[in-house]
């Protein structure tokens, strides 16, 4: 794992832009796994800039959504299908047939998670998979547990999750309590993986996942063992890693 500091939120988008596009250059049929949240909406905004000027082609990428809440359709608008077509979709020129997400309303759970590992098996796997992290640890919807889930899934959202992910709701009650998601074999299969981390709130969770031991309890810290994991950190979500641990030879100052 390798933990880059950067000063901010600017600098941890551009970086983490910079990192997708050179992805989508060296191989222009990628396969892309993307994550939702407020966290990667910089990324998102800076790749659909250098795609209106001219500088990025989508056309033969594929992506894969980490997760979707159980029981939203694609068109309500707190849906990570709405979320990704407003932030992404719409704005570049991915192929439609090629943007995959769970689907929150399959009446066979089970059956659809199945589905979705066997779709990105079938196109060979993660080229490179961006994540947020929560407040927990989480990484997609993989929660603090007492097993890492391999596979795809059906997830049953922390209270904490819960409650973080309420800003977007009209009202607490309104916030699905289960969701898809993909799994860390799917993550831990991907050939290279970012993980983006910017504000305080992050910081215990980075600094557990990026410092501590390798548990379930705290989802992120299975990076420690990806053979080519980065996770960006702005000044603020690295306010409790110890500053010898910036010195350490696998970290580096942006
Ligand atoms: C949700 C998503 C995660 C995301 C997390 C943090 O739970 N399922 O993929 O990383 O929120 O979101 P934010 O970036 O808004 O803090």
């Amino acid at each position: 794992m390798d933990v880059v500091f950067v000063e901010d939120y600017e600098a941890m988008s551009r970086r983490a832009a910079e990192i997708v596009a050179g992805q989508i250059r060296q191989k222009p049929d990628s396969v892309l796994g993307l994550a939702t949240g407020s966290t990667p909406l910089g990324l998102y905004h800076l790749l659909c800039r250098w795609y209106a000027a001219g500088r990025l082609d989508f056309s033969a990428v594929t992506t894969f959504n980490l997760d979707e809440y159980i029981g939203l359709s694609p068109t309500h608008p707190q849906s990570y299908h709405a979320f990704m077509q407003k932030h992404l979709f719409s704005k570049v020129n991915l192929c439609p047939v090629r943007c995959f997400l769970p689907d929150g309303m399959a009446g066979d759970v089970l059956a659809e998670a199945g589905r979705y590992d066997a779709r990105i098996e079938a196109a060979g796997g993660i080229d490179l998979q961006v994540l947020g992290i929560g407040r927990n640890g989480h990484i997609g919807f993989n929660e603090p547990d007492d097993h890492f889930a391999v596979r795809t899934h059906r997830a049953y959202l922390s209270d904490d999750t819960i409650k973080a992910n309420a800003r977007f709701f009209p009202r607490l009650a309104d916030v699905p309590r289960e969701a898809i998601s993909v799994g860390m074999g799917a993550i831990m299969k991907a050939q290279r993986v970012v993980l983006l981390a910017s504000g305080p709130d992050k910081a215990e969770a980075v600094h557990r996942a990026v410092c501590g031991v390798v548990t379930p309890r705290v989802p992120a810290s299975i990076l420690q063992l990806h053979r080519a994991a980065t996770v960006l950190v702005d000044a603020d979500a690295a306010a409790l890693v110890p500053e010898k641990w910036r010195h350490a030879g696998r970290i580096h100052i942006g």
